[in-house]
């Protein structure tokens, strides 16, 4: 049964529309005083109400500042300002502060029952959109087949299974490529938070202001192009788990904000002076030595210790040779398959190949290797020449003809790709073959669409 709360200023003016909702299955809560509304909103009731009717006359608040409060508490509460005929202005100012529509008195029952129902409906279909994008971020990596055979690899996921079920937040160290996302996407699945959301941020890709606005959301108004109350990924992930890739990267400034969360379970909205509690789990990542962070004062030690209450050491690639056979047959299978390419295997010799090699960009640059291999495969097995690396890494480049002349970017743009492909994707070398930080590069690769 939906739930409408009435402000007005007396008792007889709300006696008609809670007589008319009631007879409309409507649950009804009545308040003569602004103040006596944001006291209930306090409580856990709040949660109960759909839709906020207030006059724009109060006896003890000014009515736009009633409004600014609920939306300060809950941004996404629908209010209907209810109007005489000498208060119209106030009710269109209203409007533009963010309440949801007016209605003139006396209110014919048509009138206001139809708005109610549009409302209901609007809400319905917004948390249906929510819906659906948390289905879409569950369906991400968690999905994913995890292969492996070393047995320092299965230690490592007995760990990860161990963890899951406890609440405890968790660090996953490890090279870049070696399946940190694909970890914590696990950690999320087999923990009882598995049926809730998880969410996921690269804390490098994006500046400061941009980060914090993504993660804490932020209100209508809090700086310039934002008109609407835009949710955070830590609300978004209330209840589930939120990833927290690329940490080692985040500035002071952030960390204290992130360490606000942890501790605190509560977040402010950028723009907003009211705190919400949410439940989160936390589950971080970094190829960044973040001992050494601490030490060297770059990364808050309780900050540190608050995320790093189990660690997840994922070794790189080179050290569990047995998994790059299994692993490109895993990936083989996959790309064939979605590229609808018929492939019988790898043969011998460049087996032998990726079995030698170092792979500086772990599991996913070997995914990138086999996935290379098939779009440029005209035979039916994968044969050394179409690999990337060992022996062919050495020829020569084809003397250059006369190359078109292009812009900087454009050059900037090939020459990140070059150097990324080189390396296997292995960020952190990439950055520093440019001479470019690790957080510029992850700018450049989303600017670029590298990936
Ligand atoms: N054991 C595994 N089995 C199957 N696929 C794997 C395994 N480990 C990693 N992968 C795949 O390799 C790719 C890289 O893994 P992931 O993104 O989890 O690594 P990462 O450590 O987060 O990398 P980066 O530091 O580059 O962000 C993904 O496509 C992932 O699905
Ligand atoms: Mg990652």
């Amino acid at each position: 049964m939906p739930t409408i709360w009435i402000c007005d200023d007396e008792a007889e003016k709300l006696r008609y529309p809670e007589k008319l909702l009631r007879g409309s299955g409507y649950r009804v809560e009545t308040f003569s005083r602004g103040a006596d509304l944001l006291k209930r909103l306090e409580t856990a009731e709040a949660a109960t109400c759909d839709i906020v009717l207030q006059s724009v006359c109060l006896p003890d608040m000014d009515a736009l500042l009633l409004l600014k409060q609920l939306h300060g508490r809950n941004p996404d509460l629908p209010v209907i300002f209810l109007t005489g005929h000498g208060t119209i202005n106030e009710a269109v100012q209203a409007i533009k502060e963010g309440a949801y529509d007016y209605i003139t008195k006396p209110f014919p029952r048509e009138k206001l029952l139809g708005v109610l129902e549009r409302v209901l409906d609007h809400r319905r279909l917004a948390n249906e959109n929510l819906q659906l994008r948390k289905e879409l971020r569950r369906g991400g990596s968690r999905t994913e087949t995890m292969v492996f055979r070393s047995a320092r690899f299965r230690e490592v996921y007995d760990l990860t299974l161990q963890v899951a079920e406890s609440d405890a937040n968790i660090m996953i160290l490890g090279e870049s490529g070696t399946g940190k996302e694909l970890i914590a996407g696990t950690i999320h699945a087999n923990s009882q938070r598995a049926g809730r959301p998880f969410v996921s941020i690269n804390c490098a890709a994006l500046p400061d202001t941009l980060l914090e606005s993504q993660l804490f959301g932020h209100v209508r108004g809090a700086f310039t192009g934002a008109v609407i109350n835009q949710k955070g990924l830590i609300e978004e992930a209330d209840g589930g788990t939120l990833f927290l890739d690329e940490i080692g990267d985040v500035s002071p400034a952030m960390q204290a904000k992130l360490l606000r969360v942890i501790q605190e379970k509560d977040f402010i909205a950028v723009g907003s002076t009211c705190s919400k509690k949410v439940d989160v789990r936390f589950v971080a990542a970094t190829n960044k030595d973040l001992q050494r962070e601490v030490a060297e004062g770059r990364f808050r030690e309780d900050l540190y210790y608050r995320l790093n209450v189990i660690t997840i050491d994922l070794p790189p690639l080179r050290q569990r040779r047995e998994e790059i056979e299994p692993l490109a047959q895993h990936f083989l299978k996959n790309c064939t398959k979605r590229m609808k390419k018929e492939l019988r295997g790898i043969d011998k010799d460049a087996l032998q190949i990726m079995l030698q090699y170092d792979w500086p960009g772990n599991v996913r640059e070997l995914e990138n290797v086999i996935e290379r291999a098939v779009i440029l495969a005209r035979g039916d097995t994968i044969t050394a020449a179409l690999l990337p690396i060992g022996a062919q890494r050495e020829r020569p480049a084809a003397p250059q003809e006369q190359t078109p002349l292009v812009t900087l970017e454009e050059v900037e743009h090939r020459h990140i790709e070059a150097v990324l492909s080189r390396t296997g994707f292995h960020k952190s070398r990439s950055a520093e073959i440019l001479g470019i930080s690790r957080k510029t590069l992850d700018r450049k690769i989303a600017e670029y669409g590298l990936s």
